[in-house]
């Protein structure tokens, strides 16, 4: 009998790289070639905000901002909004990565911002995950506070834009083996769909997209994505190795 076929999300988060648009855009087209040769897996890419607006309208490669303002519009200096966002060609933004938190965003604020970038049409890449595991599991209760304080705050209505990414803080930018393993990763995506399903009611909670990121490679991605019960991944390093990324993106959709 044949697996059903799953479709996959793979984000790149390329962060503050890379200097140039010519380097973007050069970085981007392999990428864009891998995307336009997969089938069935959805392939966002999270450029640098002022490499956004080069970077759009490339189907099937969706570009996502890496963080946007809690505040609609005003005397904000530096920061961008969602509209903005959206009007530069964004269609989706990260929020509350684990570095913009260590910047300050606490769990209200990343509430705000999904809420204003959810009014704005975005969809939402929401980052949570715990800064460190405990032997007796508080880590759990953080990740549940981080769900419920933001699913809360969300308009029911919108609620389908949102993806979670699960990013364990002491995993993200470590060594590829520290990385977690597919049967931990497992667990944490069915509890996140559990509590998300408490907040959003269950018809929507258990449909929201879960990733998983932090220090995945080529190597560990296939294990992850065939073995974790993941919708996808959200890759840093990695995505900005094209191949590697390509490869990411090859083997997803050949699942
Ligand atoms: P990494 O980054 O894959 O380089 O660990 C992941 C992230 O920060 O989203």
């Amino acid at each position: 009998m044949n697996k059903a076929k799953r479709n996959f999300i793979l984000v790149g988060n390329w962060k503050m790289h890379p200097d140039t648009r010519e380097e973007a855009k050069a970085l981007f087209a392999p990428i864009l070639k891998a995307a336009k040769a997969a089938q069935e897996t959805t392939v966002v890419i999270a450029p640098p905000a002022p490499f956004i607006h080069d970077l759009t309208g490339k189907e099937p490669v969706h570009i996502s901002a890496q963080d946007v303002s809690e505040h609609a519009e005003g005397a904000f200096t530096g920061s961008v909004s969602a509209r903005e966002l959206k009007s530069a060609g964004a269609e989706y933004t990260i929020v509350g990565h684990s570095e913009r938190r260590a910047a300050g965003d606490t769990d209200a604020i990343v509430a705000k911002k999904v809420a204003e970038a959810l009014r704005a049409g975005l969809r939402v890449i929401v980052c949570i995950g715990e800064s460190e595991r405990d032997a007796h599991a508080q880590y759990l209760r953080s990740i549940r506070e981080q769900i419920v304080g933001i699913l809360s705050a969300v308009d029911k209505k919108l609620a389908r834009w949102i993806t979670i990414a699960y990013e364990p803080v002491w995993v993200i930018g470590k060594s590829y083996d520290t990385s977690l393993k597919p049967a931990d990763i497992h667990e944490m995506v069915i509890y996140i769909r559990k509590v998300a399903a408490e907040v959003l009611g269950k018809n929507a909670g258990l449909k929201v997209p879960v990733l998983y990121g932090g220090s995945v490679d080529f190597e560990h991605a296939k294990t992850m994505l065939a073995d974790s019960a993941a919708d996808g991944l959200l890759i840093g390093r990695q995505s900005l190795d094209p191949k590697a990324f390509s490869s990411i993106i090859e083997y997803a959709d050949s699942l």
